[in-house]
């Protein structure tokens, strides 16, 4: 009777166990197809793109835990969660001209030359088209 009562338990664990590992593969399978369908954006490109966006030069964007993130700057805050901090105009301001929010702040504008000398463009780093596909990428940073 009692060993019955003791498999009955076992049993429970077990089934307990395995629903826990399926939701904890479930959650990762979904993680990895949010990453990928992220990385797959045109913004993701201009952000990681040396000769466009180059953001990760100076911010960190770690996706998930294991994602691999040294080659990334640590100058300026993280941008994982930038997403569920600003409103997509918000954002659309920060990339534009973020002298907008902070006249003392150190981040490029990427669409305005206003107040720079010597550019080595003679047009925005960015075109409207690009800081959408770049804002795109950042509000799905939750
Ligand atoms: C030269 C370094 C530098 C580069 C390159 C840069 N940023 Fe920034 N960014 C900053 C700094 C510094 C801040 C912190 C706020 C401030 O200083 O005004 C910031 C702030 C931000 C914020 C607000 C973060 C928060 O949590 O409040 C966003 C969003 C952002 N940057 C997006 C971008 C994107 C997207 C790019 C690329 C298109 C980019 N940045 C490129 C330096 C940079």
């Amino acid at each position: 009777m009692i060993k019955t009562n003791n498999s009955f338990i076992f049993n429970s664990l077990e089934i307990l166990m395995f629903f826990c590992l399926l939701s904890s593969m479930n959650l990762s399978a979904q993680q990895i197809e949010f990453e990928q369908r992220l990385i797959s954006m045109p913004g993701w490109k201009i952000i990681q793109d040396g000769r466009l966006g180059n953001c990760v030069t100076c911010h960190t964007i770690q996706l998930s835990e294991k994602s691999v993130k040294e080659k990334q700057g640590n100058f300026a805050p993280a941008l994982s969660k930038v997403g569920a901090k600003y409103t997509p105009d918000q954002l659309r301001q920060w990339v534009t001209d973020a002298r907008r929010i902070n006249p003392e702040t150190l981040m490029p504008p990427y669409g305005s030359q206003a107040g720079i000398n010597n550019p080595n463009f003679l047009k925005p780093l960015l075109d409207t088209q690009q800081i959408n596909d770049v804002v795109d990428v950042l509000v799905m940073l939750k």
